[in-house]
C-alpha cells in the first residue's frame, strides 16, 4: 500500500481530487466507487469546483456507492442517497441513471445484493474506489469479523459504529441496526483504491490497518491484498504510524514518471 501523508485534510482532499480528475480525463467513461461520511466531503467539494470552473465532465461516468442503511428511503436526510445528492451529485453533471446506491427499502435484500454485484460487472468493474475508514477499522460497512472475501450483503452494525454515525441522525432518532454494503471481496476487485483518513480519531484504526497484521478484525487491513491501494492521510491521522518518515521519503522521491 502506498501511504501519502499531506500536511492538512484540505491538501489530502485536493490530491485525491486530482487523481480522480486525471482518471476521468484519461477515461471519460470511468466507473467510480463512492463513499459517504464526513471524510470525502472536501474531495467532493473540490471535484464539484473542478466541474464548475474547469469543465471536468462526468457525463459518461458511472458510479457505485459502497453502502446504504436498511429501512431508509432516498428522501430520508440520513440516507446515503440523500447524502450523495446533497454533497456531490447535484453539483456535477453525472446523469442520475449512471449512479447506483444499494436500495435500503428493498423487500428482497439477497436479490438486491446479487443485482448490485452484477450491475458492477456489467459496467466493466470499478476503476477507482474511494474509501473512508471507521474508527473500528471498517471499510464500507464491513464491520470487524467480516469475511475478507465477502460480497455485497446485509450487515449488522456494531454499537460503536452506530454511535459514531448518530450525529447524522435527528435527535432521538435511532441509527438503523442493518445496512447493505459492498463486501471486502467486492472492494478488492476494484482497479485502484484511495483510502482517505483524517484526524486523530482515525490514527489507531489506520495504524492497525497499515502496519498491523492482516485480520478480519481490522477490515481495512485487507487492502494489503490490493495491488493498487493508496492511503492519503493528514498528519493527525498518520501520527501513530511507525514508518511515517519512510512513507514521506518514498513519496518525495518518486520517479517523475510515477507522479501525477
Ligand atoms: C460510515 C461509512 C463509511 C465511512 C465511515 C467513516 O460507516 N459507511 O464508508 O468511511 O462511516 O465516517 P466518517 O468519514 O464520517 O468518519
Amino acid at each position: 500500500m502506498e501511504v501519502i501523508i499531506e500536511s492538512t485534510q484540505e491538501a489530502a482532499s485536493l490530491l485525491a481530487a486530482k487523481m480522480i480528475a486525471a482518471l476521468v480525463h484519461s477515461k471519460p467513461t470511468a466507473v467510480l466507487g463512492l463513499a459517504t461520511g464526513s471524510t470525502p466531503l472536501g474531495l467532493y467539494r473540490e471535484l464539484a469546483r473542478m466541474h464548475r470552473d474547469e469543465g471536468l465532465d462526468f457525463r459518461q461516468v458511472t458510479s457505485f456507492n459502497l453502502d446504504e442503511y436498511v429501512g431508509l428511503g432516498p428522501s430520508h436526510p440520513a440516507s446515503y442517497h440523500h447524502f450523495m445528492r446533497e454533497n456531490f451529485f447535484q453539483h456535477i453533471n453525472l446523469p442520475a441513471q449512471n449512479t447506483h446506491i444499494p436500495d435500503g427499502l428493498s423487500t428482497d435484500i439477497p436479490q438486491t445484493c446479487e443485482e448490485y454485484e452484477s450491475s458492477i460487472r456489467q459496467a466493466g468493474g470499478i476503476d477507482l474506489q474511494i474509501l473512508g475508514i471507521g474508527s473500528d477499522g471498517h471499510i464500507g460497512f464491513n464491520e470487524p469479523s467480516s469475511s475478507l472475501a465477502s460480497r455485497t450483503r446485509i450487515k449488522t452494525l456494531t454499537p460503536r459504529t452506530r454511535a459514531d454515525n448518530a450525529p447524522f441522525f435527528g435527535p432521538g432518532e435511532e441509527v438503523p441496526q442493518h445496512v447493505i454494503t459492498m463486501g471486502i471481496g467486492t472492494i478488492l476487485e476494484t482497479r485502484q483504491v484511495l483510502l482517505l483518513g483524517f484526524g486523530e480519531k482515525k490514527a489507531d484504526a489506520l495504524a492497525a490497518a497499515i502496519e498491523g497484521p492482516i485480520s478480519p478484525l481490522v477490515p481495512a487491513s485487507a487492502l494489503h491484498f490490493h495491488p493498487r491501494a493508496h492511503a492519503i492521510l493528514d498528519e493527525a491521522a498518520a501520527s501513530k504510524l511507525q514508518r511515517n518518515e519512510y512513507y514521506r521519503h518514498v513519496f518525495t522521491n518518486k520517479p517523475l514518471w510515477q507522479r501525477l
